[in-house]
């Protein structure tokens, strides 16, 4: 049976390499793209895939309650693939209620849509819920975050996809609405905003501009090609459990400042730079409040249930998407303008 598949946040990083990746492969299904286009949304990621029959653009903001019920009924709506959010733990930082009101409210009005529109009939029917390690909060130096990890998000972005995960289980258990979550780690690959640490560590090797690295830079992240995140999500859309959670993870864990160094060699490079030439830019600076340690994600449950690994060959997949900044630098200017600069401003600045 096809779907009518609705994708929210298509626009942004993760969301452009999903609706791209379902409309290439689903071509008996209809994909919906709706986003607000925010600072962190550009149809230019799209643009291969706009001309499409199977594809359609719907600007609207998730937190216009009336505005998203229309959309279901409009299109008559069969799934939901949400990831629109605020994703930057910094601004979250300088601005919580923004994200309170998108990543909270604007589910809450999702999920209240999906209930409405669909009314009992759940065949056929899934709401999946994209969120972020970061709920399960900080690892010291041992240990893994699983689906049994207990939340305990530190930053204003964290709490507020936690609040949006309980929000999701709580429909399902307390409406049967079909649903599904999955909590990923840092994802990298083409088309991030240049305010996350790799898009921006590029950007300022190429413009010769300090990089900035948040206290000792001994914090450990877990790295995931943005389309082996992708993959999970086709796969779980199609056959991930209702009601159940699945922790995706890259099983790649760098500290920031050795990520940083390899940045720099990589990019070095490709610019046929002299070796260490931007090795010279990397600058410690004061480090983001309540910066959690470490993050690592043990991703067991989807491998055996679903089949699902990693394909990355780090190193691989690192260099080709410091390649496709450098050979993409009109995407690159066309995202850092005015807002991105006034960000940049606030958040290094003081
Ligand atoms: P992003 O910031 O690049 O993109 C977010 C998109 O949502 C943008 O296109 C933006 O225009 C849209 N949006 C924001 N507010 C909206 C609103 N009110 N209404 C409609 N659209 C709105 O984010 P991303 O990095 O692609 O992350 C996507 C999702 O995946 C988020 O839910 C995030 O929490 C989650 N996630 C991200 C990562 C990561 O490493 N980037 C890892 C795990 C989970
Ligand atoms: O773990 C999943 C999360 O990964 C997602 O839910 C978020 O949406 C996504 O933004 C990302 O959050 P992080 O805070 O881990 O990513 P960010 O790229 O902002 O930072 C990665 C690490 O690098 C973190 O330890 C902070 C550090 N950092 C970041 C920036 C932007 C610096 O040292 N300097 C910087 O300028």
């Amino acid at each position: 049976m096809s779907r009518r598949i609705l994708i929210t946040g298509g626009a942004g990083f993760i969301g452009s390499h999903v609706v791209r990746r379902m409309v290439n492969h689903h071509p008996k299904d209809f994909i919906f793209n709706l986003d607000a286009l925010t600072y962190a949304g550009n149809l230019m990621s799209l643009t291969d895939i706009q001309h499409l029959t199977n594809y359609q653009f719907i600007k609207a903001d998730i937190t216009d309650e009336a505005r998203v019920l229309e959309i279901f009924r409009e299109n008559d709506i069969t799934h939901v693939v949400h990831l629109a959010a605020e994703s930057h733990v910094d601004r979250s930082i300088h601005d919580p209620l923004s994200f309170i009101k998108t990543n909270v409210l604007g589910t809450a009005n999702l999920l209240n849509a999906a209930k409405r529109f669909w009314n009992g009939n759940w065949e056929n029917k899934k709401f999946y819920h994209i969120s972020t390690d970061e709920v399960f909060g900080a690892l010291g130096e041992e240990g893994m975050f699983s689906e049994q990890t207990p939340y305990n998000p530190h930053s204003p972005y964290s709490a507020s996809k936690a609040s949006s995960d309980h929000l999701v289980r709580a429909y399902f258990d307390t409406y049967g609405l079909p649903i599904v979550i999955s909590n990923c780690s840092n994802n990298y690959g083409s088309h991030q905003f240049p305010e996350k640490l790799i898009p921006l560590v590029i950007n300022n090797i190429l413009q010769k501009k300090n990089i900035p690295i948040y206290g000792a830079g001994t914090n450990v992240r877990d790295w995931l090609w943005v389309e082996d995140h992708a993959r999970a999500i086709e796969l779980i859309l199609d056959k991930g459990k209702l009601g159940e959670t699945y922790c995706i993870g890259g099983n790649n864990e760098w500290k920031n400042i050795d990520l940083v160094h390899l940045i720099c060699k990589i990019t070095d490079e490709l610019l046929g730079n002299p070796e260490s030439n931007s090795v010279s830019l990397i600058q410690h600076v004061t480090d983001r409040l309540g910066h959690d340690h470490r993050y690592a994600i043990d991703a067991s449950k989807l491998e055996n249930e679903l089949s699902w690994k990693p394909t990355q060959n780090f190193s691989q997949a690192l260099k080709d998407t410091i390649q496709w900044y450098l050979s993409n630098q009109e995407w690159v200017n066309a995202v850092t303008t005015g807002e991105y600069q006034r960000f940049y401003q606030e958040n290094y600045n003081n």
